[in-house]
């Protein structure tokens, strides 16, 4: 099994995401408390408005934020150099994976996650990422963030159902089918379909797996903001 991930950014990264972290999910809930103004006045009681529940992905992050910085700081002891990574990639890819697994192996993964499953059992957690991959994923003027799972399973493997649609109900992760006993036919095809579902965004994606790969994970990301000042073409 292997997990790879695709970021195209600047070294800033890991800060960025977590200023749109904070920064962007409050401007996607306002749908949500107008939708509340609109029904204030009807028979609704008034009370209505200040019992709307949190978006499930309130139950997350504070937990990705920690996990991000627990793992930046054992990366910014080892690694010399910029480090690139993508904290809700590599937690939501994690979270995708303990969904086929058994359930202890399941509390494990999201244990070592940071979450405390007494407080937010595995059921609140998942449904957590679905929304905030959801909120991530809605268009917004100012950046292009596009984030994504794919789930290539060997054909020997059966699959259960449960787990595939879960998978893509909660992480929209698509599932395909392939051949890893032919190696580069495989690369080719995982390469083939990534570049179609990214519209060409992302493109070389040529995993290396051994022969008894099993299922690859693949989890890309792409993010483009517009500059608050953009540079002068002419003077570039
Ligand atoms: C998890 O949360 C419960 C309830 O708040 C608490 O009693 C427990 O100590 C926590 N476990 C860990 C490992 O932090
Ligand atoms: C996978 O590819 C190998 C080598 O070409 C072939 O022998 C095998 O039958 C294929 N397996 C499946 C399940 O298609």
């Amino acid at each position: 099994m292997c997990s790879s991930s695709f970021q195209m950014m600047g070294p800033v990264w890991l800060w960025l995401w977590l200023l749109v972290a904070e920064v962007l999910l409050p401007v996607h809930c306002q749908p949500f408390s107008a939708h509340g103004d609109k029904s204030l006045g009807a028979s609704q009681p008034a009370s209505h408005q200040s019992l709307e529940p949190a978006p499930a992905y309130h139950k997350v992050t504070p937990t990705i934020t920690n996990f991000a910085l627990r793992l930046y700081k054992q990366l910014a002891e080892e690694v010399a150099g910029n480090i690139l990574f993508s904290p809700v990639s590599l937690s939501s890819s994690l979270a995708l994976l303990s969904l086929g697994a058994h359930a202890d192996t399941q509390t494990q993964i999201l244990e070592s996650l940071g979450f405390n499953l007494t407080e937010t059992p595995a059921a609140d957690v998942h449904r957590g990422f679905q929304s905030l991959l959801h909120t991530l994923d809605l268009p917004s003027p100012k950046l292009e963030l596009k984030l994504g799972h794919f789930l290539f399973l060997d054909r020997q493997l059966k699959p259960q159902q449960r787990f595939l649609d879960s998978a893509k109900e909660l992480y929209g992760a698509l599932a395909f089918s392939a051949n890893f006993t032919e190696a580069a036919a495989t690369g080719q095809q995982i390469n083939d379909l990534v570049r179609k579902q990214t519209y060409g965004q992302v493109v070389g994606c040529l995993p290396e797996f051994s022969h008894d790969t099993l299922m690859v994970l693949l989890n890309y990301i792409f993010f483009k903001a517009k500059c608050k000042h953009p540079f002068d073409r002419y003077q570039t």
